[in-house]
């Protein structure tokens, strides 16, 4: 019998252990590695599990939007606009299960309607993905303060008052993940974009300080880390005084799709972070074992932008 507590698909049984009989050190095993792969196997099924996605009208929130509701969960779609959330909900298909609001992050109001409304319609929220977010191209010397602040409101403060509004209704389920789309740039400074930098640093320190503190609630916070992805996120920055890029022309970037689908496997792991593609693992550990050298890369490739 399902617990009442457990998401659809996750039985309070794989939440626990409590089922799973197993001697320890038994076939080379032992009784954790066992829970372990029930609650992997039971959470490879997502259908009827209920996902909120901030800023999905487009790019990576809307391939998220997507892969969560081809795999049967029930999606929620909010953006700032009520019709580009419609619209990206048309795109992804799945009518029946799927819900397009409007909500912009920088409002406590908004997410608190998002709560309910959610809650309204399907019952409960299994997932919350912080996606809403954009950058500002400019140096520090240069970039308009009042802009940096404006940017530091969708990219880290909706993304921790969604967390606050959030957080209660999954304790109270007694579980629940939280995916908090961050970038490598919260790993290693970009210059020339170091406000939107700086957001996703913050970003990254609260992601997994909160992972911490709801641990022991059952509630797991995932911090995804995407490098360069192809969509519109570039044309969409608030442009600034000071124009340089620092990704050399030949890094196309990763498709959008990619991201959802190492997001959607690093849910269903439980893992504390995901960086995509994994090509960017090395870079990460470079430049913490050794800055000068990818801040001298950095530096030759910083050229005015078009
Ligand atoms: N593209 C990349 O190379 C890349 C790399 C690493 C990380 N990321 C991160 O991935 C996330 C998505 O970026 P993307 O590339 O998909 O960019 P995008 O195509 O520009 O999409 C950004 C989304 O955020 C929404 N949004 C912006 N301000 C909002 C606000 N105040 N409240 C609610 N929604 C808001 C936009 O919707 P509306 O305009 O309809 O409100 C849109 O749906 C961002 O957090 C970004 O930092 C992107």
């Amino acid at each position: 019998m399902r617990s009442q507590n457990a998401p659809p698909g996750l039985p309070r049984t794989a939440l626990t252990g409590i089922d799973v009989d197993c001697t320890p050190r038994k076939f080379g095993c032992t009784a954790l590695d066992l829970w372990k792969t029930a609650e992997y196997k039971q959470r490879m099924d997502i259908s009827g599990q209920v996902v909120v996605v901030t800023g999905a009208s487009m790019g990576i929130g809307e391939a998220l939007a997507a892969i969560f509701a081809a795999h049967g969960a029930k999606v929620v779609l909010t953006s700032r606009d009520a019709n580009r959330s419609e619209a990206a909900r048309n795109r992804i298909g799945h009518a029946e299960n799927t819900l397009a609001l409007s909500c912009d992050v920088r409002n406590r109001e908004d997410i608190d309607k998002v709560v309910s409304l959610t809650l309204h319609h399907f019952g409960r929220i299994d997932v919350w993905i912080n996606n809403s977010g954009y950058g500002i191209a400019d140096s520090v010397e240069l970039m308009d303060m009042a802009e940096c602040r404006s940017m530091f409101e969708t990219n880290f403060f909706g993304a921790v008052s969604a967390m606050q509004a959030v957080i209660p209704v999954m304790k109270q389920q007694g579980s629940g993940t939280i995916i908090n789309i961050s970038s490598v740039a919260g790993h290693v400074p970009l210059p020339y974009s170091a406000a939107y930098s700086g957001s996703k640093f913050a970003m990254n320190a609260m992601s997994k300080a909160s992972r911490i503190e709801l641990r022991k609630r059952n509630i797991n916070v995932l911090t995804v880390c995407p490098g360069y992805v192809r969509t519109d996120f570039s044309a969409n920055a608030v442009r600034g005084r000071e124009l340089k890029k620092v990704r050399p022309s030949t890094v196309r970037g990763i498709t959008v799709e990619r991201v959802a689908r190492a997001t959607l496997n690093g849910y269903r792991k439980q893992k504390r972070e995901v960086i995509v593609p994994w090509t960017m693992y090395p870079v990460v550990k470079l430049y913490q074992l050794f800055p000068g050298i990818v801040e001298q890369a950095m530096l030759r490739l910083a050229k005015p932008a078009e």
